[in-house]
């Protein structure tokens, strides 16, 4: 059955983040859940703060050979594969003019910052190990949650590319397979800016890829299953400040450019299960000086 007419399960967050069992049953059914008012206003807009300071401590002159079209991707790839443990700085495609200068602001020429936000920062910690998180995590039958990586989205207005549609578990894979993702949006994400799209239902098809490190430490995108994505059944996931979107690791999920001149801020935890295998050849990995940890109960 397509799923043109479908649209995604959105509810109220409960007090406790305990999923109830309607919403644990439109989550096994559509692989994705909106949770509005999962977090206040105020609380996104304190991290969104707190970000905003670490971007006026960030230098993008650091970074700049990274991110310059004349870098070989060797020194991108670096840059990317070491920051699982790490508070590390990523600009959008066309942050930088000709003459080498940023064009927008340093916040709206950003792409991300990742990987560790919530292990290294004391503010983006507290935000991502709340009780209300351990009651949603237990609710999807973690056994004992790790969350493997943060990354603070800016969606930022004019520049802000397009993410490919592809599913989590392909990048945050584990045996068996229990990746899932909380998104949180800390300011309004609309069709205009760029929202995240589902495809519901689609999450109990193969996982399609598996990205990983061979022997040589070069990245592998291993094919599993060549059945295409049907784009045409996508839902946008529109999501007011606030909200949580948890989904499975193997929905499949994109987002269109943001053209509108508002940006689109989120967070976004990925969560693992530690009773399942973490293989050593999954892209993020982290020093062992850095334990995974889950949510304080
Ligand atoms: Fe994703």
């Amino acid at each position: 059955m397509a799923g043109m007419s479908e649209s995604i399960p959105a509810y109220e967050a409960t007090q406790s983040g305990a999923l109830t069992p309607a919403m644990l049953a439109d989550y096994r059914e559509s692989g994705v859940l909106i949770l509005r008012n999962f977090v206040s206003r105020d609380d996104c807009d304190s991290l969104k703060q707190r970000m905003l300071e670490m971007v006026d401590a960030f230098d993008p002159a650091t970074v700049k050979t990274v991110f310059s079209t004349a870098s070989d991707s060797h020194q991108a790839d670096d840059y990317f594969i070491e920051s699982g443990d790490k508070i590390r700085f990523f600009l959008e495609d066309g942050a930088f003019d000709d003459e080498g200068n940023l064009r927008q602001s340093k916040a709206d020429s950003l792409n991300k910052v990742g990987h560790a936000m919530h292990d290294l920062d004391p503010v983006f910690d507290a935000f991502s190990r709340t009780p209300k998180l351990a009651g949603v995590a237990a609710s999807l039958g973690f056994e004992e949650p790790g969350i493997i990586q943060s990354m603070y989205i800016f969606k930022p207005p004019r520049i802000g590319g397009e993410v490919l549609c592809h599913q989590d578990s392909t990048y945050i894979y584990t045996e068996p397979e229990s990746c899932a993702g909380f998104w949180f949006a800390l300011e309004d994400a609309t069709i205009e800016n760029g929202c995240m799209r589902f495809i519901p239902g689609a999450h109990k098809a193969p996982l399609r890829k598996r990205n990983y490190r061979d022997e040589s430490g070069a990245i592998v995108n291993e094919i599993i299953d060549e059945t295409p994505f049907d784009l045409a059944d996508t839902v946008p996931a529109e999501a007011p400040a606030g909200t949580l979107v948890v989904f499975d690791g193997r929905a499949p999920h994109y987002s269109g450019p943001n053209l509108s001149d508002r940006s689109r801020h989120a967070y976004t935890l990925h969560v693992i299960d530690q009773a399942c295998h973490y293989p050593e050849s999954n892209w993020l990995q982290r020093n062992a000086d850095l334990p995974l940890r889950g949510f304080h109960a």
